[in-house]
């Protein structure tokens, strides 16, 4: 969750720009990092991601923002300890309370000059919030670049499932006797 001042859901706001809220969180991976096989720990990267993104859900919304779901989350290959992590984040997309961010993950060794690669990427969904923690109207998004663009258009795809894959699981429930 975010630490911003909320503004008031219903409220008529103008868009925002996909570059005002952007953000890149670095971090150095160290030996307290690793799981069990010597390698960074997915949790790792995903709280990075985590944090990325609620970063620009704070600054696009303006006001506190909880994650409502992570997906797609994709780890492409492993992190060492010694790779300093970027991991980029912006907003894709805007529903009424909602959005989602991209993230994307890239790694380059701490002290050399090679190039970084990239090494995962996730959608999350954040709700902004007000003072009571009920959904709060955020301002739309306004897609820059032709990348903003398809990114706009491909998260629409997955708002669509994603709610989808929801009704009908509630509606399987629903229809099953109870457990
Ligand atoms: C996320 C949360 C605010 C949603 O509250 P709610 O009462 O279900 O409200 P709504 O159903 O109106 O959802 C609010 C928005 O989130 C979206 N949303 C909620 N759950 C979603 C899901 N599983 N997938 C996609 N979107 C979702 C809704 O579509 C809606 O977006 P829209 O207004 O742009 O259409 C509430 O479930 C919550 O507080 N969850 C805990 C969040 C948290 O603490 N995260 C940190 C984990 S430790």
């Amino acid at each position: 969750m975010t630490d911003q001042r909320p503004t008031s859901a219903g409220e008529d706001l103008p868009g925002k720009p996909t570059s005002a809220s952007r953000t890149t969180l670095s971090h150095i991976m160290t030996a307290g990092d690793t799981n069990l096989y010597g390698t960074v720990h997915g949790g790792v990267i995903m709280k990075l991601a985590d944090d990325a993104a609620g970063a620009v859900a704070g600054r696009h919304s303006g006001g506190p923002a909880v994650t409502a779901t992570m997906d797609e989350m994709a780890f492409l290959s492993p992190v060492r300890v010694g790779d300093l992590v970027h991991v980029h984040a912006q907003c894709n997309w805007t529903g009424r309370t909602s959005m989602e961010i991209g993230v994307r993950v890239m790694a380059e060794r701490w002290n050399e000059s090679t190039p970084a690669t990239q090494v995962g990427s996730a959608y999350l969904v954040f709700a902004a919030v007000d003072a009571d923690g009920k959904p709060r109207a955020v301002p739309s998004v306004i897609p820059e670049t032709d990348r903003d663009k398809r990114r706009f258009q491909e998260a629409q795809i997955r708002r669509t499932h994603r709610l989808a894959r929801r009704r009908a699981i509630l509606e399987l429930r629903e229809r099953r006797p109870k457990e």
